[in-house]
């Protein structure tokens, strides 16, 4: 694992993003296609060395200089809405052993007290023993405070009816739905098309992107609610990325793709000459290294 430098880190704990410092995907050099350097993404924190979807993820992809970061948001019994992303608690959490009656431990069966008496660190290791599962609204506040970016993802919203305008409340009350929050900070992205659809009807301000690789054919049915296409990389060609650029979008700019989950050099070397606009990816190190993005 690679840690930035001294000084850019320092920079980040400052809150001034590498895009003030003239390293965004718009500004850097051009790659090895002659496209800019794709943004990079860290996928449920950095995902490859710190448990996943934890606080613990999301501040290692800070101190590593990564201001994105990307989640997956889901309800308890009760209400809450937390950040998890399998629909049950067994992979990543102690569950099994706190509530051993209670298989198949899905989240919407657990309240959010008991949610909270879990420890989602002790299976990725020892040194994250006691890590929990965060809140979506513990999660917020901590990306704030962190000055970093947010990719959300709601997870299955076809389980919590609603899930979508309750999202948006508390991002709301976080305060992550001002204009500089959602112009520079926020995207919201979903499997589910209706629910893409939905996000962009309640908030049409809001930057959405819809997970999947429709044929190119359908793409302007998806360009009215949508303005970025994110793909798995297995799926794409140069030719299809091509295609969404040649799109625009719900907010009238030509449409953007953001590829997952790519944790290997080559491998990100190969989508960035495809063109995409961003890598989402469990190691944002080893795609920095190999793509130059942040
Ligand atoms: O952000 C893209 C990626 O998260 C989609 O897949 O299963 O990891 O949520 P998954
Ligand atoms: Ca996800």
């Amino acid at each position: 694992m690679y840690v930035r430098p001294a000084a850019a880190a320092t920079a980040a704990f400052l809150g001034l993003t590498l895009s003030v410092l003239g390293a965004s995907a718009s500004s850097a050099a051009p790659g090895p296609a002659g496209f800019t350097n794709p943004t990079v993404y860290a996928h449920r924190g950095a995902s490859a060395y710190a448990p996943e979807n934890t606080l613990d993820a999301i501040d290692l992809a800070m101190r590593l200089g990564f201001d994105w970061v990307e989640n997956d948001v889901q309800r308890t019994k009760d209400g809450e809405l937390v950040v998890v992303h399998d629909d049950t608690l067994a992979r990543t959490t102690d569950v099994e052993q706190v509530f051993p009656a209670r298989k198949p431990w899905r989240i919407a069966d657990f309240t959010a007290a008991e949610i909270a008496r879990l420890d989602a660190g002790s299976w990725f290791g020892e040194e994250y023993a006691g890590a929990r599962v965060p809140t979506l609204r513990e999660y917020l506040d901590r990306v704030q405070r962190n000055h970093q970016r947010l990719l959300l993802e709601i997870k299955k919203p076809e389980l919590y009816p609603g899930i979508e305008e309750q999202t948006l409340q508390v991002l709301g009350e976080a305060g992550w739905l001002d204009d500089q929050h959602v112009s520079r900070r926020l995207v919201v992205q979903s499997f589910s098309a209706d629910c893409v659809r939905i996000v962009h009807g309640l908030r049409p301000d809001i930057v959405t992107a819809f997970l999947g690789t429709p044929p190119v054919a359908d793409l302007p049915r998806y360009a009215a609610f949508t303005d970025r296409i994110n793909p798995w990389h297995t799926t794409i060609s140069g030719d299809w990325v091509a295609a969404v650029h040649g799109l625009l979008g719900a907010h009238g700019k030509a449409m953007e793709v953001d590829t997952w989950i790519v944790d290997d050099e080559a491998t990100a070397r190969k989508v960035q000459d495809m063109g995409v606009d961003g890598i989402i990816t469990n190691k944002p190190d080893v795609v920095r290294e190999a793509v130059g993005g942040y």
